[in-house]
């Protein structure tokens, strides 16, 4: 998607990969200062995924599979025969799992890249074979969102007002987003309509949106996340939320906070709507039941990061040391309050015949 720096526009995925390096928007530094990241070894690929600098759980995913084509490399540079190579691989890959738990597209481009490597049995030729594998995911999650896009927008009338929650944008999904891949079709169709991001406390991800949506030129009003006058003022016609994990019962977990907006959207009567990719779906995962939820630590809500006078990024104390808090990152919305789930195969019902079917 386009970013206009001093100025000047320029096209941007999220995430890419080149020569061993892998390149990151910093979603750290934003809506402050475009910068990137870039990490030449697959330990401060991992820690940029702890530390959020990518986040979202598509790009999550592109990022494990990248890491994984770095996990390669090291392996080769390290192992003295195919044994050691493909131990060091599986450990590499540990590393990388053991970041974030719930998305689990981090957990299905990580196993993809290590079983093709397993397959190959053989040191040579590992790191092209990881390499066109991670390639191959990449490129699905932007062609699944820009599908996404095409069915979502369909729900999208003129005129529409549309809720969403955290950030799953193009920042969270390489290119185009899930949640706002429909709404960013449903602009360039010259249909007029009006998001309304929430805040997302405490990481504040909906400002991440308002500046995706900003640099779309989509009109916005950014709400605090308490903000419910919108879904009663009749501003609100629809709810398009993103997903870290769904089970097969068309559970879902997304960023906490989503479950209380599905809550409400039921009772004013606006359809509340998942957009997801396949590799967002845990089949593993009989209900919401069987996810894991991040715990992240309590600093996240003691302190708040933002820009000084001086222009610089700080943190500062909103709470106190000894305060005592949780942070739990995701909640999961029961099916029963979602209308549909939006997929680059078409928009299912969340149960779990029609969910089944979408891989078959
Ligand atoms: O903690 P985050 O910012 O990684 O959480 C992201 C979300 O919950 C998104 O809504 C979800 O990953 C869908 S992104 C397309």
């Amino acid at each position: 998607m386009k970013v206009k720096i001093d100025g000047v526009e320029k096209n941007f995925r999220s995430v890419w990969f080149e020569d061993g390096k892998l390149f990151l928007i910093d979603q750290t530094k934003l809506p402050h200062k475009f910068e990137i990241f870039v990490s030449d070894d697959y330990r401060k690929t991992a820690e940029a995924i702890k530390n959020m600098i990518v986040r979202g759980a598509p790009a999550i995913g592109a990022v494990g599979a990248y890491g994984m084509v770095q996990v390669v490399k090291n392996a080769e540079e390290n192992a003295d025969n195919l044994n050691e190579f493909l131990d060091l691989v599986r450990k590499g890959s540990e590393v990388l799992k053991n970041t974030r738990p719930t998305a689990v597209n981090l957990f299905h481009a990580i196993d993809e890249v290590l079983q093709s490597v397993i397959d190959h049995n053989e040191v040579n030729g590992s790191y092209e074979i990881a390499l066109e594998v991670a390639n191959k995911i990449v490129e699905t999650t932007v062609n699944s969102a820009y599908r996404i896009g095409v069915f979502g927008e369909k729900l999208i009338k003129n005129g529409y007002g549309i809720s969403t929650h955290c950030n799953a944008g193009w920042l969270a999904c390489v290119d185009w987003g899930t949640a706002l891949a429909p709404i960013y079709l449903a602009h360039r169709n010259g249909k007029n309509i009006h998001v309304y991001p929430d805040e997302t406390r405490p990481r504040n991800q909906g400002f991440l949106t308002a500046w995706e949506l900003e640099q779309e030129g989509v009109p916005y009003t950014l709400v605090i996340d308490n903000d419910t006058q919108h879904f009663e003022d009749g501003s609100v016609d629809i709810v398009i939320v993103g997903a870290d994990r769904i089970a097969r019962n068309g559970d879902v977990a997304n960023k906490i906070g989503t479950r209380q907006r599905a809550i409400v959207a039921k009772e004013y009567g606006i359809p509340f709507y998942v957009a997801a990719p396949l590799e967002t779906f845990d089949l593993n995962a009989k209900s919401g039941k069987d996810i894991a939820i991040e715990e992240r630590s309590v600093d996240e809500i003691l302190y708040s990061r933002g820009l000084n006078r001086e222009g610089s990024i700080v943190s500062v104390l909103s709470g106190f040391e000894k305060c005592k808090t949780r942070n739990l990152a995701f909640d999961v919305t029961p099916a029963k309050y979602i209308e549909g789930i939006i997929t680059e195969k078409g928009i299912v019902n969340p149960d779990e015949k029609e969910i089944l079917s979408l891989f078959e």
